[in-house]
């Protein structure tokens, strides 16, 4: 599958959920609960994993979860019957996302943009399967702007990009979601701009008058 990171070995999806376990109980919950708040109408999200975010979405929703991997995809399954939400899991990835054109009004992402292998081309899929105006809600790990911390996850990037699964530590996700041509309306950084949560709107995409005459 083009575009799909090698399982890294913790990426076992009962293991992945056992390291996460903790985070999830604290600063992760509320996190979530706020980007789940976003999200409205016909939802997607990229790179579900085992269904992290899938409980805090409102009953109304209607959740298509997208995983490559099928032991992620399967927990999922099953986190999803635990949601009040309407979820149906797809496997695939994001930068060929089996969808029509205009498909959901929300896109959500949670630590996923750091592993997928090609952003750009992610964004790209999500602009055109998104409606105009569409929103796209994000919850990512991303590459500090101060240094010498830049410098220090530059340097430790390879390494661990090898150990988990494609994870890049220097993933500049808000300069792709710019550069795909979204609006960011608002981006909330926490431990001291490692974390950020990103809300941002697909422009419409402006057709050149014809030319009269
Ligand atoms: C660190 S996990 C995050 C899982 C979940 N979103 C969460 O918040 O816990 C990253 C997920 O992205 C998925 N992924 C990797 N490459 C992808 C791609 N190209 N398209 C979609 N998902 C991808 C992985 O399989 C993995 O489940």
């Amino acid at each position: 599958m083009t575009g799909l990171n090698t399982t890294p070995p913790w990426a076992r999806a009962a293991a992945y959920d056992a390291l996460m376990w903790p985070f999830e109980r604290t600063a992760l919950g509320a996190w979530r609960r706020r980007l789940a708040a976003h999200a409205s109408g016909r939802v997607l999200e990229v790179g579900t994993g085992t269904g992290s975010q899938l409980r805090w979405y409102a009953a109304g929703a209607e959740v298509t979860a997208l995983e490559p991997h099928p032991g992620m995809a399967a927990r999922a399954r099953r986190a999803a019957m635990r949601s009040e939400a309407s979820v149906k899991v797809v496997e695939g990835v994001a930068e060929h996302l089996p969808f029509a054109d205009a498909s959901f009004e929300t896109a959500v992402t949670s630590f996923s943009f750091c592993t997928v292998a090609d952003p750009a081309a992610a964004l790209g899929e999500l602009r055109r399967v998104l409606i105009p105006d569409g929103c796209v809600v994000m919850l990512e790990h991303v590459h500090l702007s101060w240094q010498p911390g830049r410098r220090l996850q530059s340097l430790a990037a390879p390494a661990w990009a090898a150990v988990a699964g494609g994870c890049r530590l220097d993933r500049d996700t808000g300069r792709f979601v710019r550069e795909a041509g979204f609006l960011v309306l608002q981006e909330r950084s926490h431990v001291f701009g490692w974390i950020v949560e990103i809300e941002a709107r697909s422009l419409v995409r402006l057709r050149r008058p014809p030319i009269s005459g």
